[in-house]
């Protein structure tokens, strides 16, 4: 049984869920979001309003999620690095994972942050709507748009990065980085 917490040796189960859940919810969020922009617009093609509706409601899902996984990683110790990892390695990996939590806030936070200003509204799976954030501004809804997609294009890169780096340790290097993460 893995044990809920994280121990110095490895995730616990809290915070591999966290991981691996969130990590298909965001592999969804980028390919539902790059799919669903390429559809010709509405006219009486509802598809396109109905994959953007699952779309924010999904990452605004996301959002709450990553709060709470930034707050249980703040309350649980964090397993040390494979055992003769260089620094510059360490600090990359560091580096990568701030990054990481910065952008699935930013994400989300654009998203709702672009509807609002577009004057678009943000409603949760049919639960809630989502307040307005800010006034609506058409300069600003195409500037946040083109935020939104320029930090989905950088959470592809690091993505990659990021997946890469595990292969490579658990595959080349032989260590148990990516154990760690696993049940
Ligand atoms: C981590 C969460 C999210 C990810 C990874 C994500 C990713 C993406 C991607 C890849 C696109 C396509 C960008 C393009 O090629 O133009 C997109 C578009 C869009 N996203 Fe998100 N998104 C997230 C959260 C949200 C949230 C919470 C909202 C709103 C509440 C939202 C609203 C939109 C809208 C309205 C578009 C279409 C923009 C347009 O008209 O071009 N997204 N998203
Ligand atoms: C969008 C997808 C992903 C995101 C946002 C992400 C994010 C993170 C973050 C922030 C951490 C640090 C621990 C934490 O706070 O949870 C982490 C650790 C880790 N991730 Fe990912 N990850 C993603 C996908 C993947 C994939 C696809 C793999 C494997 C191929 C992977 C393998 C690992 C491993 C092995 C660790 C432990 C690294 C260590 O502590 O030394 N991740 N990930």
């Amino acid at each position: 049984m893995v044990p809920w917490t994280n121990d110095i040796r490895r995730y616990g189960a809290v915070a591999m869920l966290l991981h691996w859940g969130m990590a298909i919810l965001l592999a969804g969020l980028l390919i539902l979001g790059l799919y669903m922009v390429a559809l010709p617009d509405a006219g009486y093609d509802r598809r396109k309003i109905t994959l953007i509706l699952v779309h924010k409601a999904v990452g605004m899902l996301a959002l709450g999620l990553v709060l709470v996984r930034a707050a249980w990683r703040t309350a649980n110790p964090l397993p040390a690095f494979a055992a003769g990892l260089p620094g510059w390695q360490q600090v990359a990996a560091r580096v990568v994972h701030l990054c990481f939590y910065a952008l699935m806030l930013a994400l989300p936070l654009t998203g709702w942050l672009m509807s609002s200003a577009g004057g678009y509204p943000v409603p949760v799976f049919e639960w809630f709507n989502a307040p307005d954030l800010i006034a609506t501004d058409e300069h600003l809804f195409r500037a946040l748009i083109a935020l939104h997609r320029w930090l989905a294009y950088a959470l592809v890169v690091l993505l990659a990065l990021h997946a890469g780096a595990a292969l490579w340790h658990h595959f080349a290097r032989r260590d148990d980085t990516l154990r760690k993460m696993l049940p």
